[in-house]
């Protein structure tokens, strides 16, 4: 959990549903990269040599900079932000609609490499309500042989949590909240929300 001010200061404004979309994206872009900055604190790093205008020193960079998978279409809005923060690393993109006969999650767009063994994995999606789509996501990653997925939501249901404990996967998670339900249709209470409709307007 990321309980800083600034963090929820901007999930506060990404709540309130008189926010404009633009004002919705724009909390949506600071507070990931709020998230992504404390997430990356575990990132293992590597030292070389590097010269400054004065002296030889040690620099340090990121020793496996992870892959940035964004959720259709609501993790879009949390790519450039995490983009920005992580420019060594490349992006794939999994699309995910629920199948209307199973009421199950299904892969619409899986632009991911075909072999992720040794690859971090940062999934962004900003909400995790049930974690059925969450789940799916993850398991299409270690399914090709990821060992190491990092979830980063803005919102998080207690149910959604569990779902993903059970699961097994080898995930952990980033998130600014841990809200109290889900209610009848599946949204997070309180919440803020369709996250897709909140930032690109209904369908
Ligand atoms: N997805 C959303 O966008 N909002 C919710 O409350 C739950 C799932």
């Amino acid at each position: 959990m990321v309980n800083h001010p600034l963090a929820q200061s901007r999930l506060t404004a990404m709540r309130e549903a008189g926010t404009e979309p633009g004002s919705f994206r724009a909390a949506l872009h600071e507070l990931t990269t709020m998230l992504v900055y404390e997430a990356a604190r575990a990132f293992p790093i590597e030292r070389y040599p590097i010269e400054t205008p004065v002296a030889p020193t040690e620099g340090t960079r990121l020793a496996n900079p992870p892959l940035l998978v964004p959720v259709l279409r609501a993790g879009l809005g949390m790519a450039d932000a995490t983009l920005a923060l992580l420019p060594e690393s490349s992006m794939g993109f999994v699309g995910l609609a629920r199948d209307e006969e199973t009421f199950e999650p299904r892969a619409y767009l899986e632009s991911l490499p075909a072999d992720l063994a040794g690859i971090p994995v940062l999934v962004l999606d900003p909400m995790l309500a049930t974690g059925g789509s969450l789940e799916h996501c993850c398991r299409l990653l270690a399914d090709r042989g990821c060992t190491d997925i990092t979830v980063i939501c803005v919102l998080a249901a207690p149910e959604g949590i569990a779902r993903l404990e059970r699961s097994g996967l080898p995930l952990r998670l980033v998130t600014a909240s841990i809200d109290q339900e889900l209610n009848e249709k599946m949204y997070i209470v309180p919440g803020l929300g369709d996250a897709g409709d909140r930032q690109f307007g209904g369908m």
